[in-house]
């Protein structure tokens, strides 16, 4: 299936970017939100919170994840991932982080239901450190898909 994309190649690899874009704004603000949200615990301000984060994931996090690897996979197909084109070791390895980062968009979202009912369990400290995640998955990303160093 190399090369099955055509003359949409380019199309496709700027839709990719352009989600890519969305879901990381989303899951730079939704680790902002936790914080909140923790600390609002307990007061009426809880509640907004916790709408602010149903929005995020309804309108954002949700639907560029989806589009994200939907375009991922199409893109990884095109050049021949599922063919054994040599020299992709770099789509091996960005695949590794875009996994743990989607388990880490699981567990963003795992984390708001818990405060929802009213249970946080990480310390304010952590949950911080924890928000920090994403932006060291994207600069390990971006380096493999564009550098493609091995
Ligand atoms: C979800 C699964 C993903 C898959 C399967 C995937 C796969 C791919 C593939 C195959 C390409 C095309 C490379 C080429 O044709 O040269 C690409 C391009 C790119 N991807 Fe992804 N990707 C995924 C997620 C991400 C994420 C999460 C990011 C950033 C955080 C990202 C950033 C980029 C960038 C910047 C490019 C453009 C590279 C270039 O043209 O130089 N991708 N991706």
């Amino acid at each position: 299936m190399t090369g099955w994309l055509g003359n949409a190649y380019l199309w496709v690899k700027a839709a990719h970017i352009i989600f890519v874009i969305f879901w990381m704004a989303g899951l730079f603000l939704l680790p902002r939100y936790l914080v909140h949200h923790q600390e609002a615990l307990g007061t009426p301000e809880a509640a907004a919170w916790e709408r602010r984060e149903a929005l995020l994931r309804r309108m954002i996090l949700g639907p560029s994840i989806g589009a994200v690897w939907l375009l991922g996979i199409a893109l990884a197909v095109n050049i021949g991932l599922l063919d054994g084109q040599p020299g992709l070791g770099w789509l091996h390895a960005k695949l590794l982080f875009v996994v743990a980062l989607s388990g880490y968009h699981g567990w963003a979202v795992g984390y708001a239901k818990k405060l929802a009912r009213g249970q946080g369990s990480t310390s304010p400290r952590n949950l911080r450190l924890l928000g920090e995640v994403p932006a060291f998955a994207v600069i390990f990303i971006v380096v493999l898909a564009v550098v493609k160093p091995f």
